[in-house]
């Protein structure tokens, strides 16, 4: 590489997702051996701080969030990687002075992570273009891809326009996450569940990513965004359509891909009909005295939703899903409730746990031990993230997602079509829903009530285990 470094440059580097997620990600690839040979990380931020003073911010959030152990050895051979500049980069006029520095600290490949609010995508990568940067490096964005979908289609010919489309990564990190990847591997290898995965068999399927947070110090950010556009237009979409996919010809990326776009494709608009019966956004109390929240915000912090996918598999079988903050617990799971044979036998339930605990639960029935001759639900409870060795061993998301981008693995990313189709749906779902006030609900609850009664009304409610 001629005496030149790579790097990794991050723009957004004193904001919560570097050092929650980015920092430690990149410490555990260098603790576990993964991190590529001399890589240098570029911290970008607007607060003034010196290299050292950046460097012990960085100890505090590594030793708090890395999976893996603070080492002090380890962490000091990551510190001195780490360079802080500081600049603003909404002004393109600062850009020429980030060209010199990249230049003096050697830096020849480069992949620049966005971790900025999307309104600033256009901006950044409109700065590196003009020093010559953008080419021939590779970006990763954070989601959301834009905020609507008008906006996501400009900033999308934009950055293709900057970097070219086959080094655009679009980051969503649910599809770092092992559960999320082992769905189709539970699917699709076990004939009890691969030969029942239909509306014929399955009386609903619920989508679950609750948070015990509130929106802590990015309030500036999500009271633009709200639930939908930072969780269901991306993440839960993503594993909406991993759920619902036909089998793909080949686990290929592009095969995959092409079927999780299928199901996007299929799902049934919403309209001023049924939107009543399909959709529910609430707001915790609370929420509006939060710093940089607007206070009379009408932005959600919870989202109910009832889709359907209209194709053969799935006609008019619901899928629930659920997301919001202040929820009391963080609970990430997915569950398949499967027709009961008759009302008074509870169902079989598949649940797959995505997080805090990483595992597979089957609620079945069998008879009642003893001279019974009654039904009883009972549990099998296979933890996944129980065994030390399997916690050990399992990356984070964020840790994959860096590991893919650095070997230029695109099938880990959001692919542009799939992020066009669930903007159609989330647009629409916005215009119909118009200037209503969300329904409140109390932090450290369940959420709105209305959000049960979406489930109440087909027969069902949102599965816990017992
Ligand atoms: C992010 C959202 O994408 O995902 C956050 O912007 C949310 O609001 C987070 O808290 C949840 O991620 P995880 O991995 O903790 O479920």
């Amino acid at each position: 590489m001629n005496g030149k470094r790579p790097a990794i440059t991050i723009f957004g580097g004193t904001g919560d997702l570097t050092f929650r997620k980015l920092l430690p990600a990149l410490y555990n690839r260098m603790l576990s051996g993964s991190a590529p040979d001399g890589q240098d990380i570029i911290i970008i931020g607007r607060r003034a701080y010196t290299d050292a003073e950046y460097r012990e911010k960085a100890r505090e959030w590594v030793k708090k969030f890395a999976r893996l152990p603070y080492r002090e050895k380890t962490f000091e051979t990551f510190a001195q990687s780490i360079r802080y500049y500081r600049m603003d980069f909404t002004n393109l006029e600062a850009y020429p002075a980030l060209d010199t520095f990249l230049d003096e600290q050697g830096i020849e490949t480069c992949v620049f992570y966005f971790a900025v609010a999307p309104r600033f995508f256009a901006t950044i990568a409109e700065g590196l273009f003009q020093i010559g940067h953008a080419q021939g490096s590779q970006v990763i964005l954070e989601k959301p891809f834009g905020e609507n979908l008008d906006d996501a289609r400009a900033l999308n010919a934009r950055l293709e326009a900057a970097f070219g489309a086959e080094n655009i990564y679009r980051i969503d990190h649910y599809l770092g996450k092992e559960m999320v990847r082992n769905v189709q591997t539970i699917r699709f290898t076990n004939p009890i569940f691969a030969d029942a995965w239909d509306a014929k068999h399955i009386a609903c399927i619920q989508i679950s990513a609750l948070e015990d947070v509130g929106v802590e110090t990015r309030g500036g950010y999500y009271d633009h965004s709200g639930a939908l556009r930072d969780m269901v237009q991306n993440h839960l979409f993503q594993i909406l359509s991993i759920l619902a996919m036909e089998r793909p010809a080949a686990f290929t990326p592009e095969a995959m891909h092409e079927e999780q776009l299928r199901v996007l494709r299929a799902l049934r608009p919403l309209t001023e009909e049924n939107i009543a019966d399909q959709v529910v956004l609430g707001q915790y109390d609370g929420y509006r005295e939060e710093t940089n929240v607007a206070p009379d915000s009408k932005t959600e912090t919870y989202a109910a939703l009832k889709v359907f996918v209209d194709n053969d598999r799935w006609r008019d079988m619901p899928f629930y899903i659920r997301t919001g903050k202040k929820l009391g617990r963080r609970e990430m799971e997915v569950a398949v409730v499967f027709k009961s044979p008759s009302p008074d036998i509870a169902p079989t339930v598949l649940l797959v746990k995505f997080q805090p605990t990483e595992g597979v639960y089957l609620q079945f029935n069998i008879k009642r031990p003893g001279d019974f001759e009654d039904i009883m639900p009972v549990k099998m409870d296979f933890c996944q993230s129980c065994s030390i060795a399997n916690r050990i061993n399992t990356p984070e998301a964020y840790e994959r997602l860096l590991s893919a981008c650095f070997h230029g693995e695109r099938s880990w990313f959001s692919q542009w079509d799939q992020i066009e189709t669930s903007w159609k749906y989330v647009d629409r779902l916005e215009e119909l829903w118009g200037d209503r006030t969300p329904a409140a609900y109390a932090p450290d609850t369940a959420g709105p009530r209305e959000a049960d009664a979406l489930l109440e009304q087909d027969g069902h409610h949102w599965f816990r285990e017992p």
